[in-house]
């Protein structure tokens, strides 16, 4: 297995290219299974979750192709398998969002569910009951949802449906099969992140009646069929934050280009009262910072909710600067019950952190000092590399098959930016 090796203690400057976003690429690579007509997607990331979506779409017998600058054409008209098998299905849980748009333009589907993972049980039980409102039969046996449309009936129909919580691919799921369903379907409670708003922008492309998207309240009136597109995944929102929380950390001043400061604000306000200086540019943002080693960062407290909140998936890198910067703080995971395993690694750099339930206490400034550490999930890498990149000496990060799911060559990023990284092959 391979290791990022990092010799920490040097600033960050220069520009880094944020890519398309993970958490939109992936539903959207869905999306294509709602049409017999092709359809491209530019901006698509080069991460292992997208290829794993490859190897899905193949195995179900859809053209999927690609090129190195993330130019993807995908034509679903020779699907012939509506099937999603537990191999590929276990090592991701976005494979469950082929079932929403294979349920309603084929009228069955068999998709694994994806079991949990490391930071918690999530089940699809919403995605589930949202299917059943609009008439889908589901039997979950041997490990797999058995779905399709009830006996004569010919489409999904129309519902309103109100999920008992926010969820960003239960939400993605219905929008989905809702657009070629017989009558309107009105998703309550439904999240409001970038990524669910960029598919809904797609899926009109392709002929999707589709209102309310960014709000808690979606409407979709289904039509007959949906035509290709050409389409191009936002930028990745938690890849920006991930940066800004590094150049924060080592100090530095660094230019995002395409990364979307409008659909950051709730880490912006953070990094502001941090002591850190984010600015929109043209086509993107540059982070200024004195870094944690000058003394001037404040540590804060915050509760990761649903968007437009503070993010679960930008906890673990705000945490580490917590660790080094003046003060207490207390950090509230309210979505994942499972999401501080981070925690322990960071000790083991000396970092001085409690964990009370939900809640992580940090008292800082902590001096970190190089270590060999594990990555566990694939955020809690990025907060063990952003804390290596500001560690006194070595920091070995171990298991990074977690951190390539969701990064795109992020050592090569940091090193053009001055780091002193190194992927190691095991
Ligand atoms: C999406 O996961 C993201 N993944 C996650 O990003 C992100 O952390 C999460 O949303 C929250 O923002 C993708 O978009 C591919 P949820 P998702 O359904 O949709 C509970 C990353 O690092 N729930 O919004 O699976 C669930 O257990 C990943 O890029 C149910 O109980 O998350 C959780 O407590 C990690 N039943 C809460 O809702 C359901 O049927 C929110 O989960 C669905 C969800």
């Amino acid at each position: 297995m391979d290791k990022l090796v990092i010799r920490g203690g040097r600033p960050l400057h220069g520009e880094v290219a944020i890519s398309g976003a993970k958490n939109a690429a992936l539903p959207e690579l869905c999306a294509a299974l709602l049409t017999a007509e092709p359809v491209t997607l530019r901006n698509v990331p080069q991460l292992k979750d997208v290829s794993t979506m490859f190897a899905l779409m193949r195995i179900m017998g859809v053209q999927a192709d690609r090129t190195a600058d993330g130019l993807v054409h995908l034509n679903a008209g020779p699907l012939h398998d509506p099937k999603a098998p537990y191999e590929l299905v276990k090592t991701m849980r976005a494979s469950v969002l082929v079932l929403g748009p294979l349920l309603a333009r084929f009228g069955h589907a068999v998709v694994s569910l994806p079991g949990g993972c490391g930071i918690g049980s999530r089940p699809v039980d919403q995605h589930i009951k949202g299917l059943q409102a609009m008439g889908a039969e589901i039997v979950v046996e041997h490990g797999y949802m058995n779905a399709k449309i009830a006996a004569g009936k010919k489409r999904l129909r129309g519902a309103h449906i109100t999920t008992d919580m926010v969820t960003v691919t239960g939400t993605e799921n219905l929008m989905m099969a809702a657009t070629l369903a017989d009558g309107v379907t009105v998703l309550e409670n439904a999240a409001q992140e970038p990524e669910v708003v960029d598919l809904a922008e797609m899926l009109i492309k392709m002929g999707a009646k589709i209102q309310g998207h960014g709000t808690h309240r979606i409407r979709i009136e289904g039509v007959d069929h949906l035509h290709g597109c050409e389409h191009q995944v936002v930028a990745d929102r938690i890849e920006a934050g991930t940066f800004l929380c590094a150049v924060a950390a080592t100090g530095g001043d660094v230019l995002l280009r395409f990364g979307r400061a409008d659909h950051l604000d709730a880490v912006i306000d953070k990094l502001h009262t941090l002591g850190v200086h984010v600015d929109v540019v043209k086509d993107g943002m540059r982070v200024r910072s004195d870094g944690a080693a000058s003394g001037e960062l404040r540590a804060q407290s915050f509760r990761t909710t649903e968007y437009p909140g503070f993010p679960t998936d930008m906890q673990a890198q705000f945490m580490v600067l917590n660790c080094v910067a003046q003060g207490a703080s207390k950090v509230t995971e309210t979505i994942f019950e499972n999401r501080f395993m981070h925690v322990n690694e960071l000790v083991r750099l000396g970092a001085r952190i409690q964990i009370d339930g939900k809640v992580a206490i940090t008292e800082g400034p902590a001096a970190l000092s190089g270590a060999t550490v594990m990555a566990t999930d694939l955020r809690a890498s990025a907060c063990l590399v952003i804390a290596g990149l500001m560690a006194e000496g070595q920091t070995d990060v171990e298991r990074i098959y977690h951190l390539d799911r969701g990064y795109d060559q992020i050592e090569v990023k940091l090193r053009a930016l001055g780091a002193d990284i190194e992927r190691v092959k095991a």
